[in-house]
């Protein structure tokens, strides 16, 4: 087809079939148009990402400055990059493969200027387990959750009033790293690999989404697990209801699943993980507790602000008899008072948890510059339940201080067993 037979704005056959021979041929890597429409602009972008062990492709448009993420298989892809090279109007086109570029300007008169770039050669290959491992965020193509979510500016840049849940996020993950969880394997109830049942994760007073919708991708695309189904859980409505638009936004439907609800009233037969991230005061208790009613093998809390046993000490201040009666001054004073009772109620929980038969170690998991609250309770389904010394010790520190934790009472039915013997 000759110049003049075509019409303007359109991209010649030879050029066109180049371009779809590079985006679907080996060391594809992205393409990126920008459409000028009047004052404003279009943006789409087209990359292959690894999404649960397959190749899909990741479509980013950016329309008067709101971002839309899906992905898409490789027929719907091809569709895609078909409107993307029948494209009208001015436009650039830059598409990124490994052994080159190749840019095409599209003037507003119509004319089509293409030029390449030298022979290169860049790493493509899609390998999500080859990735700088460093930051969890940073081992999978994190772009567009960290937009979604806000966590980065449209530029991709960390924002820094979100630096601190951007760090969080990434020691959390890091934790689950240090478990080792294995692909193809749903673990917690001693079943066999089965590849028809997902890795179930509960996220408890998961309020704006950021770790469950990175647990979905991490687990997948880092971990490499086959299948995995994670939920959301926050009594909110307005949170729950934009976390399902991010879902939504980041093609994540399938995998993650959100419920307005207390904690107390979601129900599940069954849970591989259960993780909590600053979930408020006895939520994080019912996280524990849900956990072990799921016979979760792993639970990772995070805990938040703690009131409960704050109540039931703060009289100890004022003339109460018994040996925890000479922490009087130390009760008074508000601010000990509240650290004292984070410690004490932290250690409760990890006591209950061990006599339940979870290995549980107290682990800073980020350092305090990222939030005051960066202590996480880590616990594992892996001892024997119920021995003497743990209950024992449990015993005598609770009675030392004459109150009954919360969590003790909401989980009675499976405690008491355990705690009468040696009473
Ligand atoms: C401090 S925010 C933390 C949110 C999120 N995990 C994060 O780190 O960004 C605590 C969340 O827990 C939720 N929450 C507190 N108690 C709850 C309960 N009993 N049931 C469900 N959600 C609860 C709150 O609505 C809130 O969204």
């Amino acid at each position: 087809m000759t110049g003049e037979s075509m019409e303007k704005f359109e991209l010649d056959p030879a050029l066109s079939e180049e371009i779809r021979r590079r985006v679907f041929g080996d060391g594809f890597i992205k393409i990126v148009q920008n459409v000028r429409r009047g004052g404003s602009s279009f943006k789409i972008s087209l990359r292959p990402v690894s999404l649960g062990g397959e190749v899909k492709y990741q479509a980013e448009m950016t329309d008067a400055g709101k971002v839309q993420v899906r992905n898409f298989n490789r027929p719907d892809a091809q569709a895609g990059l078909e409107e993307i090279i029948s494209q009208k109007g001015a436009r650039e086109l830059h598409l990124i493969c490994s052994d080159g570029d190749l840019h095409v300007r599209v003037t507003k008169k119509g004319h089509v200027l293409a030029s390449r770039s030298g022979k290169l050669d860049r790493p493509a290959e899609i390998k999500p387990h080859d990735r700088v491992k460093n930051l969890p965020l940073s081992s999978f193509d994190s772009s567009a959750l960290l937009r979604v979510t806000g966590i980065a500016d449209g530029s991709g840049n960390i924002r820094a009033s979100m630096r601190g849940k951007y760090d969080q996020v990434n020691e959390f993950l890091k934790v689950v790293d240090s478990l080792a969880l294995k692909p193809g394997k749903a673990e917690g109830d001693g079943e066999p690999p089965s590849a028809a049942r997902p890795f179930i994760v509960v996220d408890c007073g998961c309020g704006k989404a950021y770790l469950t919708l990175a647990f979905a991708l991490y687990l997948t695309q880092t971990v490499g697990l086959p299948r995995v189904k994670v939920y959301g859980v926050d009594r909110r409505d307005d949170v729950i209801e934009s976390a399902r638009k991010m879902a939504k936004s980041l093609d994540l439907e399938d995998m993650v699943e959100f419920s307005q609800s207390d904690l107390a009233d979601f129900q599940l037969d069954k849970a591989d993980m259960v993780v909590s991230l600053h979930a408020c005061d006895t939520a994080t208790d019912e996280a524990l507790a849900k956990g072990v009613e799921w016979k979760a093998r792993h639970i990772l809390c995070a805990p938040c602000c703690q009131h409960e046993l704050q109540k039931s000490l703060a009289g100890l201040s004022t003339g109460v008899t018994g040996p925890a009666a000479v922490f009087g001054g130390l009760l008074r004073q508000s601010i000990l008072r509240e650290r004292l009772c984070d410690i004490l109620t932290d250690s409760f929980r990890a006591m209950i948890m061990r006599i339940l038969g979870f290995r549980t170690q107290v682990i800073e998991f980020v350092a305090p510059d990222a939030t005051a609250r960066n202590i996480m309770l880590k616990c594992e389904y892996s001892v024997k339940s119920g021995q003497s010394g743990p209950v024992n010790e449990y015993l005598a520190l609770r009675d030392y201080w004459g109150v009954t934790p919360w969590l003790e009472g909401r989980l009675a039915g499976i405690l008491a067993k355990h705690l009468e013997r040696y009473a």
